[in-house]
């Protein structure tokens, strides 16, 4: 037995309460182990999966956590409609060997009198915080909750989050919060889309159009490298996604890397939200 199989041949808990989660994680600490931390919202594919095989990677057990988060949801969004697939989920994530699966309900996290707000200023100011006000407040509110209560070694999260990521990086510095958190590159499919949960929502002709975004990005940080200006390259992009019959460009930009601010002199990255029916979908690529 490899060490991987070893570490996964223990068996599943399903963890419903906080004291649950913590008197577990005491044991697992009390046994000398190491725990990598893997937080979802459920609906899990291939994406979410491969968070937990590198979660093996990183430390002795894995804990995943699926959690509909209702405060990083707008009150248009799709909360109600988010997709909820427990069995297939608990399926995948026993496959894999994972240890423990941390599943609380709403009132359990967010008690009645629950009021604080975790804020983190800075990179989660535009792209996706300008399009979706309150969103990573209610993302670094229930990270920080989750981070708090099982206090990993370390903690996975995908780079298909980019600016998530970066925000989740800010907050654990900022909090002191002894953890290391690690980005993922992005898991996709044979066409180069994303995966996502919402790929769910779309049509076969939809999905077709789907994956003139990935391409795009692509093609523009093949032309940034080639040593386009970033204006030319931003206007072509958008066209591209136009033409392909997106319905709306929420953003398409060129930004620093780490602080999503104008693009200096570091690393870049291309990031994308656009809308096609009831999808919204979003990417990003190193340049
Ligand atoms: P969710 O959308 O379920 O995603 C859980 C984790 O899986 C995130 O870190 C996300 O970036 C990663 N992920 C999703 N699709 C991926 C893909 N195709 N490739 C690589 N990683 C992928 O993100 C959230 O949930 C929530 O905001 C959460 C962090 C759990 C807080 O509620």
């Amino acid at each position: 037995m490899n060490d991987i199989a070893r570490k996964q041949d223990q068996g599943l808990v399903v963890l419903r309460t906080i004291s649950d989660l913590r008197a577990w994680r005491e044991r697992l600490r009390a046994a000398g182990k190491t725990l990598a931390m893997v937080p979802t919202m459920g609906a899990l594919h291939d994406g979410h999966l491969e968070l937990v095989r590198q979660g093996f990677e990183k430390a002795d057990a894995v804990l995943a956590s699926i959690f509909v988060n209702p405060t990083q949801f707008a009150p248009h969004e799709d909360l109600d409609a988010y997709p909820r697939t427990w069995d297939a989920d608990l399926e995948k994530l026993t496959a894999l060997g994972t240890q423990a699966i941390f599943y609380p309900s709403v009132s359990e996290m967010y008690p009645d009198g629950f009021v604080t707000n975790v804020s983190v200023g800075g990179v989660s100011g535009p792209l996706e915080g300008a399009h979706r006000p309150g969103h990573f407040d209610g993302v670094a509110t229930v990270v920080s909750k989750l981070l708090l209560m099982a206090l990993p070694d370390a903690a996975l999260f995908g780079e298909k989050d980019w600016q998530q990521l970066q925000v989740i990086k800010r907050m654990t510095a900022d909090l002191n919060i002894p953890v290391e958190i690690c980005g993922v590159p992005i898991v996709r499919d044979e066409n180069g889309l994303a995966l996502s949960s919402r790929n769910a929502y779309l049509s076969a002709e939809q999905y077709k159009i789907a994956c003139a975004l990935n391409k795009t990005l692509f093609a523009m940080a093949e032309k940034i490298r080639a040593g386009q200006d970033h204006e030319t390259v931003q206007r072509w992009g958008v066209n591209e996604i136009e033409q392909a019959g997106f319905d709306k460009i929420d953003y398409l930009e060129i930004r620093d890397a780490a602080s999503l601010s104008m693009p200096c002199d570091k690393a870049l990255r291309i990031l994308v939200a656009a809308k096609l029916g009831k999808a919204r979908l979003i990417d990003n690529v190193a340049v």
